[in-house]
């Protein structure tokens, strides 16, 4: 019999040769999984269609999962616990959906009694990592296939042997950008933006163009954690997020450029456009803020930047992981608030402005005016010890020996 595989299916041009490829090559039956984790499915083109163009690539069938609140509640919603932001800039939109596609693929696997899983990256990138890793976490018995990486064939030559199979596609030779999307942002390769120097052109972005030059306030408000609602009005994280991404983006907020160190030592210069999701990690960031006791934060911020690490390494089903998530929930108890977001166009955003009934932050403490509650006179003896050592070092070894930056 022969073997049977389950392919992560985008509808695009390289997942569509990997069906019809890997029938001739491998001999194996392939049944398409599409995940909806919130990408904008050409809005022309409708679910019947991209089912219909795997059906004649040659799929015995294809699925399509709506995943768009799974996304959002258990994958963005652990990103917002920590902050999580991959070398302190990217939201991690694509490591991020990778995991939620491979859960599907693993269950569509075992629904369909498939021996393998099969996505369409190639070798350079991170995606493949994070495919392979999260199957092996799930189903250490399932294959993992990457027809893309065998097959060695250009752009071109995928678009004649989909012309070959005849197989409806509106691919042309030339491509100029590799993008990828979710409800989490967008991510733009490849073109003019391989040169590290050049600026972005204008037109691969969708999210962030300015359609309005007013500036724009916004209160996020959120319960435990995570946003609940916008401006008052409560909605699902997956409409949040949408909406955010409509209202911020319009001002031009949410684009970044870097360039970025993949898990495969390649370095790339990586566009990104995720209006939401900066905002939203910026709103949650400053409410910890507020709420947040100071060693704990401080040893959360820590813990982020690893939290952060493992998700873009593919390491989301990882024992590590699960123990940060742990450690991340149970800081989460008290974020609880609302915070106000002032965004200016082109792409300028402040927060303004936060509160919480859990606040930390103690007026009466904090305060200089006749309402101060603090014992000044405590701080005293405080001081005194505190700076004890360095005022032995001082005076037996220290200050007066170092030296000025510029002598
Ligand atoms: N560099 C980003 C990441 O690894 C984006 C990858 C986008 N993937 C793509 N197929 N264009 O998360």
């Amino acid at each position: 019999m022969a073997k049977r595989v389950v392919l992560a299916y985008s509808g695009g041009l390289d997942t569509s040769v990997a069906v019809r490829w890997m029938i001739e090559e491998w001999g194996v039956e392939v049944v398409c999984v599409l995940v909806n984790v919130g990408q904008d499915v050409d809005s022309s083109e409708s679910f019947e269609d991209i089912r219909n163009r795997a059906l004649v690539a040659g799929a015995i069938d294809c699925v399509l999962v709506d995943a768009r609140d799974e996304m959002a509640e258990e994958f963005c919603g652990r990103a917002i616990f920590a902050n999580a932001r991959y070398e302190g800039k990217y939201p991690l939109v694509s490591a991020l959906s990778r995991p939620v596609i491979v859960r599907h693929l693993v269950d569509q696997a075992r629904k369909f009694n498939a021996q393998a899983v099969a996505h369409g990256c190639t070798g350079k990138g991170n995606d493949q990592v994070r495919f392979e890793v999260g199957t092996h976490a799930l189903a250490p018995d399932l294959e993992v296939l990457a027809p893309a990486r065998n097959w060695g064939m250009t752009r071109a030559d995928s678009v004649d042997y989909a012309e070959k199979w005849h197989i409806p596609i509106g691919a042309t030779k030339e491509k100029i950008y590799s993008i990828d999307e979710n409800l989490w942002g967008r991510a733009i390769e490849c073109g003019a933006m391989e040169d590290p120097w050049a600026a972005p052109p204008e037109e691969p972005y969708t999210l962030t163009r300015v359609t309005n030059k007013e500036p724009v306030e916004l209160t996020i408000s959120f319960a435990g954690g995570l946003p609940t609602a916008l401006d008052g009005e409560a909605m699902s994280l997956a409409d949040l997020i949408k909406a955010l991404n409509a209202r911020a983006g319009g001002t031009g907020f949410g684009r970044l450029d870097m360039v970025e160190n993949r898990r495969v030592g390649i370095k790339s210069r990586e566009v990104y456009e995720c209006p939401a999701a900066l905002a939203i990690i910026a709103a949650h960031a400053d409410l910890e803020d507020l709420t947040l006791e100071r060693d704990v934060h401080h040893e959360k911020a820590r813990l982020e930047t690893r939290w952060a690490e493992l998700v873009y390494d593919g390491m989301w089903f990882s024992p590590l992981k699960e123990a940060l998530d742990a450690f991340m929930a149970d800081t989460q108890r008290h974020v609880t608030g609302d915070v106000r977001l002032r965004f200016e166009a082109p792409g300028l955003m402040r927060i303004v402005g936060r509160r919480s009934p859990k606040a930390l932050y103690d007026y009466g403490l904090a305060t200089y005016d006749a309402a101060d509650t603090f014992r000044h006179a405590d701080s005293e003896g405080y001081v005194k010890i505190y700076g004890l050592g360095v005022k032995t070092w001082a005076a037996r070894q220290g200050a007066k020996n170092s030296k000025p930056l510029v002598p």
